[in-house]
Order: structure tokens, then C-alpha cells, then sequence
């Protein structure tokens, strides 16, 4: 399975930056090669006329870009710091992986990047926003427009079913009634549920209902979904379904996906790998 992935993965190249822990590569020109689709299998379709029509998205623009943060919480009189100057670009169709211990700072960032919490000192770019000067109301606005969340253990709410669940997110999220239906039955088909699509979260296995929370997550199309250690409850099979979803999201959906995890099957997957030490990156 993680071969096949391997292989997916390869063929997104030209789509995508490669290599688990490099930077882009510089062009032959010097300057950051432009990535543009022209190669993805998506585009090809495309091409032929087998496929609807897309945007066509340059891919050399970060999507979101992190400066110098840094942030720290009080505890017990004095201040932890977590964030000790943290630098990073997430690009359009990137799936970039966080690496680090427990207790690292992992889940701090993914809440910073998603406009959960602010920074202390630091500048976060989110498209044309500035996450670090927003106020709560404007970030909340953005997050639900633009950003879609999973979390380890799911969040799904247990009495609706799966295509509740997935209608439940568009609802918040003020997307028109007349939208729902295709969107929902796309969401789940995607994911592959089509099969699966009015049961409850108990009536499912685990992979299946993190594969819910993916077209929950996904529904509203947003540009960027966040995913903290979605693989972490997961048997290994489990985990490269997942991963083969978010392959397919990312070539088809056009989003960029930032996740965490500790699995390094998983992360050989990946675009781009960060590797967090005590607060900071290490070889990125
Ligand atoms: N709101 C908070 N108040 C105080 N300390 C916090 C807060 N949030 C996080 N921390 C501390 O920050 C450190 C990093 O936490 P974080 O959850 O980001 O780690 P992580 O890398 O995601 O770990 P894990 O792999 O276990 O999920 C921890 O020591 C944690 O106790
Ligand atoms: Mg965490």
C-alpha cells in the first residue's frame, strides 16, 4: 500500500515540491521553479476533455507563511516558551508532515497556522491575511471559509450519521442548502464511503469514520486542512488509506495539507517534512 503511495506520490511530482525533507529546487534559471499542473493526471483528463474544468493554481506562491514565531504560555508564575522562532511556507498542493517528539510543540503550531490561537511575536500569512494581527472574529471568519480541521480522535458527533455529519459542517460553514447534496454525496464518494453514507459513527470501523471526518473536514472546500496525527489511532492499512485519500484530495480537491504525525511509514509520503526540536526546526 505505502508503495502504491510511493508511486502515486511520484507521479504528482511535477505538481508538487519533492523529497521528504528538502527544500523547493531552484530552477535551472536560479530562481524557484514554477510547479505549474501540466503533468498532474488530474490536468490530463482535464486535457482530454474527461474531466471538468479546473483553476489552474500556481503552485510557487505560498499559501501560508510563518516569520520568526514564537509562543509561550504561563505556568506557574513564570512562562513556558513552545515556540521558540519558527519559519516555514506551506505552497498550494503541498502535503507537508511536523515531525517531533511529544511535548515539541506540534499541536501549538497546527493551532497557530489554523488561526486557533495567536502568537507572541512572529507574523503569520494566510493568503492576503495576517492571522497574527486578526482578531478573534476575523480569524473565526477566515477558519471557516477557508481552512478545514481533523483531529485524532475524530470529532464526529455520534447520533447523526455519516452524510449528517458531513451536511452538519456546510451548514456552519453558510454554504447555500441547494449545494449540500452534490457536495456531501462528492465528499463521501471521494473518500470513498458511497457505501457507507447513512451510517452512524458506531456502525463504522475506525479508518472509516476518520475518513468521515475527511469529508467533513473537506466539505466547505477549503484551501488548507490541518490534520493532527490522523493516522495515530489507525492499524497501519488504515493509516495508507487515509494517506492515499488525502493524495487523491490534494490532486483533485486542489488543497494543501499540513498534518502531524510520529509514523515514518507515513512519512515517506510526504512533500515536505519539518522536523520540530524542543520549539524549533531542525534540517528544514
Ligand atoms: N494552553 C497551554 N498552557 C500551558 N502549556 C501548554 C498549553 N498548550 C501546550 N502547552 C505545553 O506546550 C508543550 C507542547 O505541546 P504540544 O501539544 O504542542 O506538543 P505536541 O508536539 O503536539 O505533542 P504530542 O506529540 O504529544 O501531541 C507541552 O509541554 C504542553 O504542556
Ligand atoms: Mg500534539
Amino acid at each position: 500500500m505505502v508503495r502504491w503511495l510511493r508511486k502515486k506520490k511520484q507521479q504528482a511530482e511535477p505538481a508538487a515540491p519533492s523529497g521528504t525533507s528538502g527544500e523547493k529546487k531552484p530552477g535551472p534559471s536560479g530562481q524557484e521553479e514554477l510547479h505549474t499542473l501540466e503533468a498532474a493526471p488530474a490536468l490530463q483528463a482535464q486535457l482530454a476533455g474527461t474531466a471538468p474544468q479546473l483553476p489552474v493554481i500556481d503552485t510557487s506562491v505560498p499559501l501560508l507563511t510563518v516569520s520568526g514565531v514564537e509562543r509561550s504560555f504561563p505556568v506557574g508564575g513564570g512562562q513556558l516558551h513552545v515556540l521558540k522562532g519558527i519559519d516555514m511556507s506551506l505552497y498550494p498542493m503541498q502535503l507537508a508532515m511536523l515531525k517531533g517528539r511529544s511535548g515539541s510543540g506540534k499541536t501549538t503550531l497546527l493551532n497557530l497556522i489554523g488561526g486557533l490561537d495567536q502568537p507572541n511575536k512572529g507574523e503569520i500569512r494566510f493568503k492576503e491575511h495576517l492571522f497574527h494581527q486578526c482578531g478573534d472574529n476575523e480569524r473565526t471568519y477566515i477558519r471557516r471559509k477557508e481552512i478545514g480541521f481533523i483531529f485524532q480522535s475524530f470529532a464526529l458527533m455520534p447520533l447523526l450519521s455519516a452524510w449528517e455529519n458531513v451536511e452538519l459542517s456546510m451548514r456552519m460553514a453558510g454554504i447555500p442548502r441547494s449545494q449540500w447534496k452534490p457536495r456531501v454525496t462528492h465528499c463521501l464518494e471521494l473518500v470513498g464511503l458511497a457505501k457507507r453514507m447513512h451510517h452512524r459513527p458506531f456502525e463504522l470501523s475506525g479508518g472509516e469514520q476518520q475518513r468521515v471526518a475527511i469529508a467533513k473536514a473537506i466539505a466547505h472546500k477549503p484551501s488548507l486542512l490541518l490534520a493532527d496525527e490522523p493516522t495515530a489511532e489507525l492499524d497501519s492499512q488504515m493509516g495508507a488509506q487515509v494517506m492515499s485519500v488525502f493524495r487523491d484530495i490534494i490532486e483533485t480537491e486542489r488543497m494543501t495539507i499540513c498534518m502531524t504525525t510520529h509514523d515514518p511509514t507515513i512519512m515517506e509520503v510526504a512533500d515536505r517534512v519539518f522536523e520540530m526540536v524542543d520549539g524549533k526546526f531542525v534540517n528544514s
